[in-house]
C-alpha cells in the first residue's frame, strides 16, 4: 500500500507516519528527515539545500523527486511524508500509482503553537511537543529545536504551502485519491481518524 501525507508544516504528519509505520507495517519516507540527512553530511550538495532549508523555501523539485525516488525503488509499502509538495513533484511520481493521499487539516494558528513546543530527540529522532506530546523526564536535557522552527521562517513556510503545495490537495482531489482528517483534535484523537480511513480503504 503506498500513502502520500498531506497537510501544511506542522499539521502532524511525522507524528501520524510514526504510527501508521509501527500499525501497519508501512515505511515512513520523510522527505525533510532525507534532505537533513544530506545536510548533516556537510558536502556542498548539502550546503546548497541548507540554504533553501534555513529560508523555509522548497528545494528544487527535480533533486527532491530523484532523492525520494532512490529511497522507495523496489517498495510496495510505504508512507510518503511530506512529498510531493508542488504539482510538479506529484505529476512525476504518477507512475508509482499511489493508492491513498490523506490530507491532515490544521489551521495557520495551531501550527504556530505547535513549532513554539517541538521538540526532537537527537538519539532517536523522535518528535515530541512540551505540551501536547510530552517527552519522558529523563530525556527533556537532551532535547532540540529545528533551525527552521523559528518564527520568521515558519511565515516563509507557511506562505510556500498556501501558494505552491496546497494545490496538490486539488490535483489529487480530483484523481479522488483524497480523504481529508481534521488535524485539530489531540494527537491521539488524529490518529484513530486516520487509522479508520486506512481500515476503510484497505476493507474495500
Ligand atoms: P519537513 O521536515 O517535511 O517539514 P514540514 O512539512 O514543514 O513539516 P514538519 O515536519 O515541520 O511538521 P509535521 O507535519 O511533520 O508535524 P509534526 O508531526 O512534526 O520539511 C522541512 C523543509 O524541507 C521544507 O521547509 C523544505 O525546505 C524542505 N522540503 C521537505 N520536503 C520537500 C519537498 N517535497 N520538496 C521541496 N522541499 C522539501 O508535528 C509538529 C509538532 O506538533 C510536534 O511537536 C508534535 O509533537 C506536535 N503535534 C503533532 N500532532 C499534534 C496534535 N494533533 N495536537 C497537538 N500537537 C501535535
Amino acid at each position: 500500500m503506498k500513502i502520500i501525507l498531506l497537510g501544511p508544516p506542522g499539521a502532524g504528519k511525522g507524528t501520524v507516519a510514526e504510527q501508521l509505520q509501527h500499525d501497519f507495517g508501512l515505511l515512513q519516507v520523510s522527505a525533510g528527515e532525507l534532505l537533513r540527512e544530506e545536510v548533516s553530511k556537510n558536502t556542498s550538495l548539502g550546503k546548497d539545500i541548507k540554504q533553501y532549508m534555513e529560508k523555509g523555501e522548497l528545494v528544487p523539485d527535480e533533486f527532491v523527486t530523484q532523492m525520494m525516488k532512490l529511497h522507495i525503488q523496489d517498495k510496495e509499502n510505504y508512507i510518503l511524508d511530506g512529498f510531493p509538495r508542488s504539482v510538479p513533484q506529484a505529476k512525476d511520481i504518477e507512475d508509482l500509482n499511489v493508492n491513498l493521499v490523506i490530507y491532515i487539516d490544521v489551521p495557520d494558528d495551531v501550527v504556530v503553537e505547535r513549532f513554539a513546543g517541538r521538540r526532537i530527540d537527537p538519539e532517536t529522532g523522535n518528535t515530541y511537543h512540551l505540551k501536547y506530546v510530552p517527552p519522558p523526564e529523563e530525556i527533556k536535557d537532551r532535547l532540540t529545536q529545528r533551525k527552521d522552527d523559528k518564527p520568521e521562517v515558519i511565515k516563509e513556510r507557511l506562505r510556500i504551502y498556501h501558494s505552491i503545495t496546497k494545490p496538490v490537495r486539488d490535483y489529487y482531489k480530483k484523481k479522488d485519491l483524497l480523504k481529508t482528517v481534521n488535524g485539530a483534535p489531540p494527537p491521539k484523537e488524529v490518529y484513530e481518524e486516520v487509522k479508520k480511513v486506512v481500515e476503510e480503504f484497505l476493507s474495500k
